[in-house]
């Protein structure tokens, strides 16, 4: 009972609902989440389906994520296409034990190489079918204005320069060396980025597809070439 009334007083502080109850419903996997990773957001289920359209059910395909976190689309990726073979990678330690963790819970983890890197700098130099990932994307100015529930998680998972959009241009830009002749790119962006992201696609050869939330807000970007 103690341990209850501890936990509301969690909550009444702004304490994020996914830490207190350590868990939380993806796609179709159940993820353990820490403080230290971001919760996974209904909205990135989109990002999940937009690969799995791309991702045939009988062939050998290897994907890369940028930014595991708590592992969230590799795992639901892995756990819905049984051929697949993914790398994921991340700056942070603790996202990339709570990806093994929820990678064996969810038993993916053969299928999954974790590696700790920034962006690219650690990633072998092979050719992926295609690179995924929810970076980080909110800007600076955003950042003042979000809630206090979302100012408890990782700043470093959410925050992304000026503008919001370093992590596109890095990741487009550096990403497409590790990308095969006819691989894609699948990326979350924020509300308000179809254009800048498209544009940073359209520059480097890639038509760019937008999809929409729930809501009916831009939420999702393919990169073809
Ligand atoms: C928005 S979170 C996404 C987490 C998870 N993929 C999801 O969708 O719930 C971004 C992730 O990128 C990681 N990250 C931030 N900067 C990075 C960098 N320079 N290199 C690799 N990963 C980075 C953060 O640690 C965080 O786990």
């Amino acid at each position: 009972m103690r341990e209850f009334f501890f936990l509301i007083e969690k909550r009444a502080d702004r304490y994020p609902l996914g830490y207190i109850l350590g868990e939380k419903e993806f796609f179709n996997v159940r993820l353990k989440i820490e403080e230290g990773v971001l919760i996974a957001r209904p909205e990135t289920e989109i990002l999940v389906e937009e690969c799995l359209k791309r991702i045939p059910e009988d062939k050998k395909i290897t994907g890369l994520e940028i930014g595991v976190g708590s592992g969230a689309i590799s795992v639901a990726l892995l756990k819905n296409r049984p051929l697949l073979v993914m790398y994921g990678i991340d700056i942070s330690e603790k996202a990339l034990q709570i990806t093994a963790l929820n990678a064996k819970i969810n038993r993916v983890f053969d299928r999954l190489v974790l590696l700790r890197s920034n962006l690219f700098e650690n990633v072998p130099q092979k050719r992926f079918d295609f690179i995924v990932s929810n970076p980080p994307y909110v800007s600076e100015e955003e950042y003042e204005h979000v809630e206090e529930e979302v100012k408890r998680e990782p700043r470093e998972a959410l925050i992304a320069g000026k503008e919001g959009i370093e992590f596109y241009e890095k990741i487009i830009g550096d990403g497409k060396s590790f990308l095969k002749e006819d691989g894609f790119f699948a990326f979350e962006i924020g509300y308000n980025q179809r254009k800048k992201v498209k544009k940073i696609l359209e520059s480097e050869g890639f038509r760019a597809i937008t999809e929409k939330d729930l809501q009916g807000f831009d939420r999702v970007i393919i990169g073809e070439r």
